[in-house]
């Protein structure tokens, strides 16, 4: 499994810890940028992930601006998208388990690096459950179309 993780300036330094943790556990990852602290527009880097998983070039993608929330709402423009924004970690699986979250959104100014972390390794753990929130996502679809 290939990973994106994408961010503005205000989710640049929760982004490089990320990293580190994914380097320790040997997860595979593609880093989309943003590469410093200076200014920029999230709805670019939001882009670039979603870009990745409608391409394959990614399995999934974790995204993260100041909030999450400007970043999330960018990704859920691309068709086939949806980018869940979490601040726990019971959300995080919920998000997988009962909508097939393929983004994962995080506030980089919310969230404290562990908690954050944790989020990130439950979200990856976690597994879709198919059956009624399959006929579900597949509404969402519809709406999407
Ligand atoms: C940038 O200052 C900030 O607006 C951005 O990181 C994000 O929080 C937007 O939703």
């Amino acid at each position: 499994m290939k990973i994106g993780i994408g961010s503005d300036h205000g989710g640049f330094e929760l982004k490089e810890y990320i990293k580190k943790y994914f380097k320790d556990n040997g997860i595979q990852y593609i880093d989309y940028g943003t590469n410093s602290s200076d200014s920029v527009d999230y709805p670019d880097y939001g882009r670039k992930v979603a870009d990745g998983v409608v391409s394959g070039e990614i399995d999934k993608g974790i995204v993260i601006c100041g909030t999450g929330i400007g970043i999330s709402i960018a990704c859920n423009k691309v068709k086939g998208i949806r980018a869940a924004l979490c601040g726990d970690t019971y959300s995080a699986r919920m998000s997988v388990e009962h909508n097939d979250a393929n983004i994962l959104a995080l506030g980089g100014r919310v969230l404290g690096k562990d908690l954050a972390i944790e989020i990130v390794a439950t979200w990856l753990n976690a597994q879709f459950k198919g059956g009624r929130h399959g006929r579900r996502i597949e509404k969402i679809s519809d709406i999407e179309a």
